[in-house]
């Protein structure tokens, strides 16, 4: 479809910044194949390319600020680089409301989530006219498995199997920004796992904002379990990872599968969100804390050694100190291996940002200091407990803040740090824990 651009870009750069979830890193990705089939590279320094497109989030407040703080910064570079496109694309370009700011800001080019295979034609559109692009749809076409885009170099890939978001969760602007939940189809997805290996890949973590519904919608009876199960079945991958899972959607046949996959890592991001079943009817999430604690015990016992992790929102409008304290009774019981935490942010559109009962920052601010106090303290217990023990890990790299070290990963997703050689990148290994922290384990390689 954008055979008719294939050269446009020729002489031309640009550079991606990306905010937001593991979908948005996804969709750089696909934006970055677009953009080289038409001929631009990549530029690594954002001052210097022809064209920067930013991949925008919206679930907080605070992803906004970002965006905002970022084009401030971008629009003075602009002066001195007349000539520099910007495009703006992601969740915060399906909001009506935000765009006539984005144009202000200088954006020259805004697309939304669901119309990305279009950028090539808006960039286009863009240099002829001068005139600034706003192409936004509100709805989802077809899913269009036939852009062209490869993954990232890399070990590790994403792999979005569904799109979409039927869940509704009154706090959450997503079902507004990334449309109704589909699913693609199995076939596509295996046929892309199955490329990973000879591309170097060992490791795949499939995407979808709530992966336990997986398969609704499709004519073929398939759920997540059996795609987990038909991708555990291709050779040459180490490890098979997934993200969101649904606590209301989880079932006992998933569960089973996971723990019966070779390539299955056994770590279950399970957003509880809240502690309180009121909050969580609030919330619309569709469990209780009972269910809740009962599915963490059939995990427990079904997968022996696996992660649970999990979401959690303090100050949802209405949240009472009594309420807040059930989260921190759930955290307790639950003993999560680790957590996200948020402050709750009003998402205009949403149901929640309607309620009484918003609470002061000051409120909200004690109680994520107060979780987050018990969290790291259950994070930091768990990883001094496996200090002396041997665990496999996927080496994945430099570390990040020390580059004479490596960073690697266990299959239950803890980060594990340690010297060694840089051809252990892409391995993996056995190693030996000397130190746990809040974050990540120290360890040492074993002789
Ligand atoms: N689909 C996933 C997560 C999507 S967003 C799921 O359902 O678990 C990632 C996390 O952001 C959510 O789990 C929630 O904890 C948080 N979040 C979403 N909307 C929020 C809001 N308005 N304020 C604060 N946190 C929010
Ligand atoms: Fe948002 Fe809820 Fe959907 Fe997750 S499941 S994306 S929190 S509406
Ligand atoms: Fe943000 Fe959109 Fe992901 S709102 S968290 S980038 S789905």
């Amino acid at each position: 479809m954008t055979k008719e651009f294939h050269n446009n870009g020729n002489g031309l750069t640009y550079h991606t910044i990306t905010y937001g979830c593991q979908m948005n890193v996804r969709d750089s990705e696909i934006i970055a194949g677009l953009l080289e089939n038409m001929g631009y590279s990549q530029q690594s320094r954002m001052e210097e390319a022809d064209l920067l497109v930013i991949n925008t989030c919206s679930v907080r407040h605070s992803a906004e600020n970002k965006v905002f703080g970022k084009l401030g910064e971008l629009n003075k570079l602009k002066k001195s680089r007349p000539n520099m496109m910007i495009a703006l694309g992601g969740c915060m370009a399906q909001l009506p409301e935000v765009t006539p700011r984005l144009k202000k800001l200088g954006v020259d080019i805004v697309f939304g989530t669901h119309n990305l295979h279009e950028l090539p034609v808006l960039i286009e559109q863009y240099r002829a006219t001068k005139r600034k692009v706003v192409q936004v749809w509100q709805n989802h076409g077809e899913i269009i498995e036939s852009i062209p885009s490869g993954h990232k170099e890399g070990l590790s890939a994403f792999i979005n199997i569904m799109y979409g978001c039927n869940n509704f969760c009154s706090y959450c602007i997503v079902p507004y920004t990334r449309g109704r939940e589909r699913s693609r189809n199995p076939a596509d997805i295996i046929a892309e796992v199955e490329r990973l290996p000879e591309l170097g890949y060992k490791e795949v973590t499939f995407l979808g904002q709530n992966v336990n519904s997986y398969g609704q919608g499709l004519s073929q009876k398939v759920d997540f379990a059996d795609l987990l199960m038909m991708a555990d079945q291709i050779a040459g991958l180490d490890r098979i990872r997934f993200t969101t899972s649904h606590p209301k959607d989880m079932s006992d046949k998933l569960i089973d599968t996971i723990a019966a996959g070779d390539n299955i890592c056994e770590h279950i991001h399970v957003p509880l969100q809240a502690g309180s079943n009121k909050i969580l009817k609030m919330m619309n999430r569709g469990y209780s804390r009972e269910h809740y604690l009962d599915l963490v015990g059939r995990m427990r016992e079904r997968i022996p050694g696996v992660a649970i992790t999990s979401d959690l929102i303090v100050g949802f409008p209405g949240e009472a100190e009594g309420e807040f304290l059930e989260t921190l009774d759930m955290v307790e019981r639950v003993r999560f291996d680790a957590a996200f935490t948020f402050i709750y942010s009003i998402r205009s559109g949403t149901k929640a940002a309607l309620m009484e009962g918003q609470l002061d920052l000051d409120t909200k601010r004690d109680r994520l200091l107060r979780l987050n106090e018990l969290q790291y303290g259950i994070a930091a217990e768990y990883n001094r407990a496996l200090e002396g023990s041997v665990q496999e890990v996927l080496v994945e790299g430099c570390s990040k803040t020390n580059d004479e070290k490596l960073t690697s990963r266990t299959r239950n997703n803890r980060i594990v740090i340690f010297s060694g050689s840089k051809d252990l990148i892409g391995k993996l290994i056995s190693v030996r824990i000397t130190k746990g922290k809040t974050f990540s384990l120290f360890a040492e390689t074993l002789d």
